[in-house]
């Protein structure tokens, strides 16, 4: 049987541990988990995952594995996979998974063409990597491809611009779009995860500093309160007319890059697009300014820029890369700019990642059941679904809520009585 490629399989036991710990705040998986266990809707899938090596991530794995999937996973960035989850995923849960932290770009997509090698049903992605390797030289397996889904709005923005060029080969589910993963996930799971991964990297006082957050989306905004919660003064740059207006009126400074670069003492980017930080505002920053990225890919600082316009470059501790500039200024940059949250610390909370992972488990079987009705189209979530993740994550924490009495839907469904 296929084990995959994990750095060491001795750390399973480790990881059997950890996957469990993050199971306890993943109550709606669970519930999900034990139904897939009676009912097996997977029975006879296929499912290819490229998704964050982690402990949450493990419990998405194994629910699939208990609803009959046979499931193959590999990592969905270079740096954020947790190598003894992986070899627990590998030598104990019997899940091959192609997943080494710090591995090369490419022993990363020869893991990706691992997992295509099994000829998946269905892909799973986070960030797009694994269908983008279908469409560009794996395209006989779209024959036996039910659908697919992509958690992260960087690969749903990818799978869109597929759709919109009619390049898009088959029916793909943006788990992304669902209420129940981006305003929870991309808002408390970014916002805290971030500066989580921030702090263990540097052990920065964030009180009295003045953090410049690029992109006020649902993470940016996620961050930025967390930061103004424990005492920053932040400072956001947005290209959007609108979201800048909502977060001046949130009561943050809102500037262009150009200004805030020489304000900043933390510098983090999360708009999901290219040089948002580059040579020109490299060039302004404070001395020891420290600059890191919370988007998808690695591609928001110019790092080709700062390399270049550095004489020396050093390791200060780790995750915390010197860079001097040759007029000698010293900039630190986090995580080699990829993911701050996972390279630098655990990533999202297990308890946020039960939601969107209850998405993409109950997506999965969505898929099984009606894949063939579908479009080569990005459909989101159905609606029935993200509420009734919502009402389990309530039921699990405990919490009811009002329903509405029969006069109340009669008044919301007519349009007679007005003022
Ligand atoms: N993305 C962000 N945090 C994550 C986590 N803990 N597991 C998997 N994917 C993630």
């Amino acid at each position: 049987m296929v084990k995959g490629d994990v750095r060491n399989p001795s750390l399973a036991a480790f990881g059997d541990k950890r996957i469990e710990w993050a199971a306890k705040e993943m109550p709606v998986l669970l519930l999900i988990r034990k139904r897939f266990v009676k009912e097996k809707p997977l029975q006879g899938l296929r499912i290819g995952c490229c998704l964050h090596i982690t402990t949450e991530t493990a419990n998405l794995l194994l629910t699939l594995k208990a609803g009959g999937a046979e499931v193959r996973a590999c990592a969905s960035n270079p740096l954020s996979t947790q190598d003894d989850v992986a070899a627990s995923l590998a030598y104990h849960a019997h899940i091959p998974t192609f997943a080494v932290c710090g591995e090369s770009s490419s022993r990363y997509y020869a893991h990706i063409r691992s997992v295509l090698a099994f000829k998946p049903h269905m892909t799973m992605d986070d960030g797009a990597d694994l269908i983008s390797t279908v469409h560009k030289e794996k395209r006989s397996l779209v024959q036996g491809m039910l659908g697919g889904t992509e958690e992260t709005t960087t690969g749903v923005v990818r799978l869109k611009s597929l759709e919109r060029k009619h390049l898009l080969l088959y029916p793909v589910i943006a788990v992304n779009e669902a209420d129940t993963k981006h305003l929870f996930d991309n808002r408390y799971g970014t916002g805290q995860s971030t500066i989580d991964g921030i702090l263990r990297a540097t052990n920065l006082l964030l009180a009295g500093k003045t953090v410049v957050l690029s992109g006020y989306g649902w993470c940016g905004r996620g961050v930025a309160s967390r930061a103004r919660g424990m005492g920053a003064n932040v400072v956001v740059t947005e290209v959007h007319p609108v979201r800048a207006l909502e977060a001046v009126m949130d009561g943050y400074r809102v500037m262009p890059m150009r200004q805030a670069a020489s304000l900043g003492d933390l510098f983090v980017t999360l708009t999901g697009d290219i040089h948002v930080i580059r040579k020109e505002h490299f060039l302004l920053m404070k001395e020891g300014a420290i600059v890191c990225n919370a988007g998808h890919f690695n591609v928001e600082l110019d790092l080709e820029g700062l390399r270049k316009m550095s004489r020396k470059r050093r390791l200060l501790k780790e995750f915390v890369e010197e860079y001097t500039l040759r007029n000698g200024k010293k900039i630190h940059l986090l995580g080699e700019g990829r993911l701050v949250n996972l390279v630098c610390g655990d990533g999202h909370p297990a308890s946020v990642m039960d939601m969107s992972f209850a998405n993409q488990a109950l997506a999965c079987e969505y898929l099984k059941k009606h894949a063939r009705t579908l479009g080569k189209k990005v459909y989101g979530v159905p609606k029935a679904i993200d509420e009734n993740i919502a009402r389990l994550k309530l039921k699990s924490l405990g919490i009811g809520i009002d329903t509405l009495t029969p006069e109340q839907k009669t008044y919301l469904s007519s349009w007679e009585s007005g003022t």
